[in-house]
């Protein structure tokens, strides 16, 4: 009897462990500033896709500092490559962030594009916050009391561990690697799916772009 209950145990840890645990998930990492063009066109043209493809195998972190530097420990505030416009979108941005903590990738990630593709936040609007349901009374407390200096001198601190040479940088599962980092600009979904090569979106993605060939290269379409 005692025999039976162990083996039923070890079944259901090995149908917890191996059943209901879903695919294993890739953490990619996102480095960039708010007002840097190159960020901009990433989040917009490869994330954005590459998520809406991938989600079910990816974990996010967004992180809002790029090449900025604090001045003597955020009590001077922050110096930032694209002035100080770039500093209040990276501060808005994280403390938005910050209140989306609970809540899930792809809505951190719907808010990050919004204010990448309007950049209300660098020119003080709150257009993103409240489209994403937000107080604004709260991320305006956050910007303007030490909360927000506090989350951008954690970004900062999690940048400098990358230190970027290009903004944005990406990360895969907190390593840093130049081949992924040029790969995933020009081709982030080949480069995640060249990861998740047996996952089912990675497949059907490559049949259609080979049937998508096909069709562009037959006779019927060439003149
Ligand atoms: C915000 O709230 C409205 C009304 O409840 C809802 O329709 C909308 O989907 C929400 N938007 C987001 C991004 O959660």
């Amino acid at each position: 009897m005692v025999h039976l209950k162990l083996q039923f145990l070890i079944v259901l840890i090995v149908l917890e462990n191996f059943t209901f645990a879903g695919p294993q998930k890739i953490h990619l990492s996102v480095y960039y500033e708010s007002k840097c063009p190159d960020s901009k066109l990433f989040i917009l043209n490869q994330l954005l896709p590459a998520f809406h493809l991938l989600h079910d195998y990816l974990k996010l972190s967004l992180i809002p500092f790029g090449k900025a530097r604090s001045i003597n420990y955020g009590d001077g505030g922050f110096e930032c490559q694209h002035g100080s416009a770039e500093c209040l979108g990276n501060i808005v941005q994280d403390c938005s962030l910050h209140q989306m903590k609970g809540q899930s990738d792809k809505k951190k990630l719907a808010y990050v594009v919004c204010e990448m593709h309007t950049e209300a936040a660098s020119q003080g609007r709150f257009d993103c916050v409240e489209r994403s349901n937000l107080s604004t009374e709260h991320v305006e407390k956050c910007v303007t009391s030490g909360e927000g200096i506090v989350l951008q001198l954690e970004s900062e601190y999690y940048t400098g561990l990358v230190n970027p040479k290009f903004v944005p940088t990406v990360t895969i599962n907190g390593e840093f690697n130049q081949e992924i980092q040029d790969y995933a600009q020009v081709d982030l979904i080949g480069t995640l799916c060249s990861l998740l090569i047996d996952s089912q979106p990675c497949g059907r993605y490559y049949n259609y772009i080979a049937l998508n060939n096909l069709m562009n290269t037959s006779p019927r379409n060439t003149h």
